[in-house]
């Protein structure tokens, strides 16, 4: 079979991003333009902003993908595009000029979920990765833990009832002072804080037995391994209320690094469970706090004692980049899968809807 080039496209969030990938798994080029100094500002993504920065850096990052990769749009055999989730305004530059290449070069057109593709990271990394798979997601906009039946294939197992880890991570970090962007800023000053130093809670919500498994496999909705992490976002900033009023100092490493250990915990304990509910052999996880230095060690430890394998992308790969866009267009591409010329941004596009 010939070679299969494909142009991914990212910009649902705060990364305006492009990438050729050959045959779904070699990266040619991974071209990523952040956003973050510019939202720093303002202590969050700002999404009007994004989306004309978005504007003003998308033809500039392609052609550098191009051009990284050595090959040239008539090359191409298909385009992979991130139309959701995401920021509607951000994920409309992309899409758009998806659209527009793809009709000017007469090639195929595939809209990508962005969850999808942080999926497909893993597949980057890992050449032997196949599914199926256990696999948990975990971003700034989402926390879902899913069975990967197939190259786009998923089983939800659970999802976050309120907010995404990464949102805690950063909304977290705002308050001890840390600022944007919060996930790596806790990673950091959690090495210099002791993890048992404050006491904050673990949501479970399910337990583990048999019957509740049997159950999740029919029930779309289930319950048995969904997430919350405002409980403890809100028990972190009661920690500093009382610290504040009762004039007790306290330490931003400590508060990190506890924090970070219950989110840690909470996201094994959920994993490990339903990889053994449901008997799978492999675990894999994805998305910006994917990169999480404790959370990383932590899987690692849990999957060894569990006897199971572990994939993991490499830390650039966690967070938002347009090769794992790439990827997931190409087994999209490879099932025939195909958008129309009316394909649109969908903020609030579900996991397995196309
Ligand atoms: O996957 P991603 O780049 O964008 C979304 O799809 O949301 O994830 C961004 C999230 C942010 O909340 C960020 O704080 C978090 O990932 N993050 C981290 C780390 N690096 C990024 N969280 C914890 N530790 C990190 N090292
Ligand atoms: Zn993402």
């Amino acid at each position: 079979m010939d070679d299969i080039l494909i142009l991914g496209i990212e910009s649902s969030c705060d990364e305006t991003a492009a990438s050729v990938v050959k045959n779904g798994r070699e990266v040619l080029s991974n071209v990523i333009s952040s956003q973050i100094d510019l939202h720093t500002l303002y202590g969050g993504v700002v999404p009007e902003i994004a989306s004309r920065k978005h504007i003003e850096k998308i033809n500039q990052v392609i052609t550098m993908a191009l051009q990284e990769a050595g090959v040239t749009l008539d090359d191409l055999d298909a385009i992979g595009v991130t139309y959701g989730p995401g920021l509607v305004g951000a994920l409309l530059v992309g899409v758009a000029e998806a659209k527009a290449i793809a009709y000017a070069k007469k090639l195929p057109l595939i809209g990508v979920h962005h969850i999808e593709g942080h999926v497909s990271a893993n597949y980057i990394e890992h050449p032997d990765l196949e599914p199926p798979f256990l696999c948990e997601i975990i971003s700034g906009g989402h926390t879902h833990l899913v069975i990967v039946k197939d190259y786009g294939e998923f089983e939800i197992l659970g999802r976050t009832r309120d907010d995404a880890a990464g949102e805690a991570f950063d909304k977290v970090a705002r308050a001890i002072g840390l600022g944007y962007p919060g996930g790596p800023k806790i990673d950091k000053a959690a090495r210099d804080g002791d993890p048992e130093a404050i006491s904050f809670p673990r949501t479970h919500m399910g337990v583990s037995t048999r019957a509740n498994a049997t159950y999740a496999r029919g029930v779309h909705d289930t319950e048995a391994y969904d997430f919350s992490f405002s409980g403890l976002k809100s028990a972190v900033l009661n920690y500093l209320n009382k610290c504040q009023m009762t004039g007790q100092e306290w330490n931003q490493a400590d508060v990190a690094a506890s924090f970070q250990q219950a989110v840690v915990d909470m996201l094994v304990d959920n994993a490990m469970r339903a990889a053994k509910d449901y008997h799978m052999k492999k675990f894999a996880i994805a998305g910006g706090v994917a990169a999480n230095t404790a959370l990383r060690k932590a899987m690692k430890e849990a999957c060894e004692a569990n006897h199971l394998e572990f994939y993991y992308p490499s830390p650039i790969l966690c967070t938002d980049n347009a090769a794992m866009i790439g990827t997931a267009a190409y087994y999209e591409y490879l099932r025939g899968a195909r958008s129309g010329w009316d394909l649109n941004a969908v903020p609030n596009l579900k996991l397995g809807e196309r």
